[in-house]
């Protein structure tokens, strides 16, 4: 009996974290923390703790990466936010098979949520997706 009693309690503290995590996925602004995560570990290698392009694989590659504090200055001061998750995806320029970035789809794959890149359209997107380009918003000059 008391075997089941603890498999009970362990269900309930179960259900409890998915409701968290749930309703941080439903609100992507609750979980600035791990798109931080994200970006520190996928993408600060080659663009740079804060993301000016100075990872600490930068200088080997072919291309520089780029500097992701200026996508908004670069694009008239609003955040491209479709291209940004296109290219964090790897969707954007149809992957050249030189393309030094690598996809970052299969790493992210995450539960869905509706989020409105900016154009009236809310799209299923894997929640992990909209908490790292919503990271990205943050670091912007
Ligand atoms: C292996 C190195 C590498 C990693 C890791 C990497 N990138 Fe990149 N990234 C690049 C390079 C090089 C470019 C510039 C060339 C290009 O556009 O493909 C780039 C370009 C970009 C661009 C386009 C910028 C522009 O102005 O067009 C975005 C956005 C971007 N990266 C975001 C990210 C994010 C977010 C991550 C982490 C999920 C990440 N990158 C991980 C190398 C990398």
């Amino acid at each position: 009996m008391r075997r089941i009693m603890l498999g009970l309690g362990a269900w309930i503290a179960l259900g409890g974290l998915g409701a968290c995590v749930l309703t941080g996925g439903l609100d992507p602004e609750a979980t600035p923390d791990r798109g931080a995560e994200d970006f520190t570990a996928l993408c600060a290698p080659c663009h740079g703790a804060t993301g000016r392009g100075d990872g600490a694989l930068a200088a080997g590659l072919e291309r520089p990466p780029a500097d992701l504090t200026g996508l908004s200055a670069r694009n008239g001061g609003a955040f491209p936010m479709a291209y940004v998750m296109q290219k964090i995806w790897g969707y954007a320029e149809g992957q050249a098979p030189m393309a030094i970035m690598p996809r970052f789809g299969p790493v992210l794959d995450s539960p869905i949520v509706l989020f409105d890149t900016g154009d009236g359209i809310e799209t299923p997107t894997p929640e992990r997706l909209v908490d790292l380009a919503n990271y990205l918003t943050t670091i912007q000059k």
